[in-house]
């Protein structure tokens, strides 16, 4: 019986991407039933909101979603809705493993990391306020459950995976209270596992490490901020963004999504890279015991992408969105 599972297009690039991924999936035989939802500026005409009630109960009734990108204004208009649905959904985990795709050309073959971001707190609590005319003040919660909870989902994650590492990042030297208390969790969940082993390192001192020697790495745990910076450092260890997928899982849902944005500098060209959100779409099918389906759509777009000319401009390739999810449905067969 097909599945259902919501389906949110988003904006900018993202009705390109999440387009080409569903043609791929529906190709392979993935036997979903997508269920369309909106969110973003789009909503607000129709529904009022940016991130409509109809959304949110698609997504919980359905369990699963695959979601483009969605634009927040630069200092202006609706709070992010990417915030709101991964706190409103307690999409607590935002899993988002980075590798080499054979046909790219990196200056490291072989990254293998996985980053494993706090989804909820931090200072994406959209706590700010201006104290008095030129200066603002921004809170930075982080709280012992929500540091456990990420914690035990990185080293859970590492037993099942059998994956050798998890290291906590932090900037606990000056941010010695909130910091350290994400530390303090992440090494008292860690003595709960003796077959993983663990680390700590200082956010900026992991930036360098990352460009200078990626593979010394395994799976990164970190808060939200720095989790969301250092997933794009990392992105651009295997070739850039339109190449890494994410997902983001809740006790009761999961929401499947690359980790770009909108990118509104190319949208509508038809260029958009659409394998990130192949690849979520990849981690959904296999989130879904698909895992027969996730590997035949591997195996098509690891042959399509050993011709560079197959890929898009952002990699090197001379092939449009629409040029690569045919290539890629081709593939299949
Ligand atoms: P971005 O990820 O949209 O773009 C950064 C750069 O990467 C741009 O040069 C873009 O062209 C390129 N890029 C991104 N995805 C690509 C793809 N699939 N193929 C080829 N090139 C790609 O980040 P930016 O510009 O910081 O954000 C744009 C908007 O997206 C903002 O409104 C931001 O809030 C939103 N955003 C939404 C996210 C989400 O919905 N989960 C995540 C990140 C940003």
């Amino acid at each position: 019986m097909a599945r259902k599972v919501t389906l949110i297009a988003g904006d900018g690039v993202g009705p390109e991407v999440t387009g080409a991924a569903v043609r791929v999936i529906n190709a392979a035989g993935g036997e979903i039933e997508w269920e369309p939802a909106v969110a973003g500026s789009g909503a607000i005409e129709k529904h009022g909101s940016p991130l409509p009630e109809s959304t949110l109960e698609s997504i919980q009734r359905n369990g699963v979603g695959l979601k483009g990108p969605v634009t927040t204004a630069v200092g202006t208009g609706f709070p992010s809705v990417n915030v709101a649905l991964r706190k409103k959904l307690d999409l607590y985990a935002n899993l988002r493993p980075v590798k080499n795709l054979p046909g790219v050309e990196t200056h490291f073959d072989d990254v293998d990391l996985i980053v494993v971001r706090e989804n909820t707190e931090d200072l994406y609590s959209g706590v700010e306020h201006v104290v008095a005319p030129g200066v603002t003040e921004s809170v930075k919660i982080i709280t012992k459950a929500a540091s456990s909870r990420i914690a035990r989902f990185a080293f859970e994650y590492a037993v099942r995976r059998q994956r050798k590492k998890v290291t906590a990042v932090h900037k606990a030297n000056i941010m010695k209270i909130s910091d350290g208390l994400f530390l303090e969790a992440c090494r008292h969940v860690a003595q709960e596992f003796s077959t993983v082993q663990y680390q700590e390192i200082i956010v900026d001192n992991l930036a360098m490490q990352l460009v200078l020697n990626p593979k010394q790495f395994d799976i990164l745990v970190l808060t939200n901020l720095y989790g969301d910076i250092i997933s794009d450092l990392c992105a651009g260890l295997v070739g850039g963004l339109g190449l890494v997928p994410g997902a983001n899982f809740g006790d009761n849902c999961a929401v499947f999504e690359a980790v770009h944005g909108s990118a509104p500098d190319i949208a509508g060209k038809n260029i958009a890279n659409p394998l990130a959100v192949i690849f979520s779409g990849l981690l959904m099918l296999r989130y879904l015991g698909l895992d027969s389906v996730a590997d035949r759509i591997r195996a098509a777009v690891r042959r399509v992408a050993l011709c560079r000319e197959n890929l898009t401009p952002d990699v090197g390739g001379s092939s449009t969105t629409t040029q690569l999810t045919e290539s890629i449905i081709q593939a299949l067969n």
